[in-house]
């Protein structure tokens, strides 16, 4: 075999290889691209929180569906402060609760605070962490309610996360969730 024939052969099989190799990624990518939707989907659509080490008068940031999500477990004060409050004193009297169900007769679940938290007692307080003004991110344990704050344009939300003051239209909104035992909080 001439030289010329023999790089040429050399050539032809780099070239195939290479091709080969491009095709091979181009035909696996739309499987993996397929893939990532749905397994993100569902990682995230629904997630499972251990609350086991959160302590009376804390709370706990979880990122969920790319938005973070405020668990507090309540004091004995906070609840009583949230539970001696009068409808009419709320600028928003909707629960804002996923979970929630209206009475009897009524079209929406008004926003006292045994209709806000998770548990009977009410100990437990999930809410989406964004302000309903422009969706800042309030602070904890601030504000004039006791409650969290906003300073985005200083919206105050009370112990139960009911906007009390400010310009935020809406309380903040509790999610679907639920214990699915006495030390995990499943959202979604
Ligand atoms: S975004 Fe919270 S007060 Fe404006």
């Amino acid at each position: 075999m001439s030289k010329d024939k023999e790089n040429r052969r050399d050539f032809l099989y780099v070239a195939t290889a290479g091709t080969g190799a491009v095709i091979g990624a181009a035909a696996i990518w739309p499987m993996i691209n397929q893939m990532n939707p749905s397994a993100d989907v569902q990682a995230l659509s629904s997630i499972e929180v251990d609350v086991s080490g959160v302590e009376p008068g804390t709370q706990i940031t979880i990122k969920w569906l790319g938005k973070p999500v405020f668990i507090r477990r309540r004091t004995m004060e906070e609840i009583e402060a949230a539970r001696a409050v009068l409808l009419e004193d709320l600028p928003d009297i909707d629960a804002r609760n996923a979970n929630a169900s209206p009475s009897v007769g009524e079209t929406e679940a008004f926003a006292n605070d045994a209709n806000r938290t998770l548990d009977e007692i009410g100990e437990w307080l999930v809410m989406m962490g964004v302000c309903t003004h422009l969706g800042c991110v309030p602070l904890g344990d601030a504000g004039d309610f006791g409650g969290w704050f906003c300073p985005c344009h200083g919206s105050h939300y009370d112990t139960a996360g009911r906007i009390r003051k400010g310009p935020a239209p809406e309380n903040l909104p509790v999610p679907v969730a639920s214990f699915i035992d006495a030390n995990t909080i499943k959202l979604g």
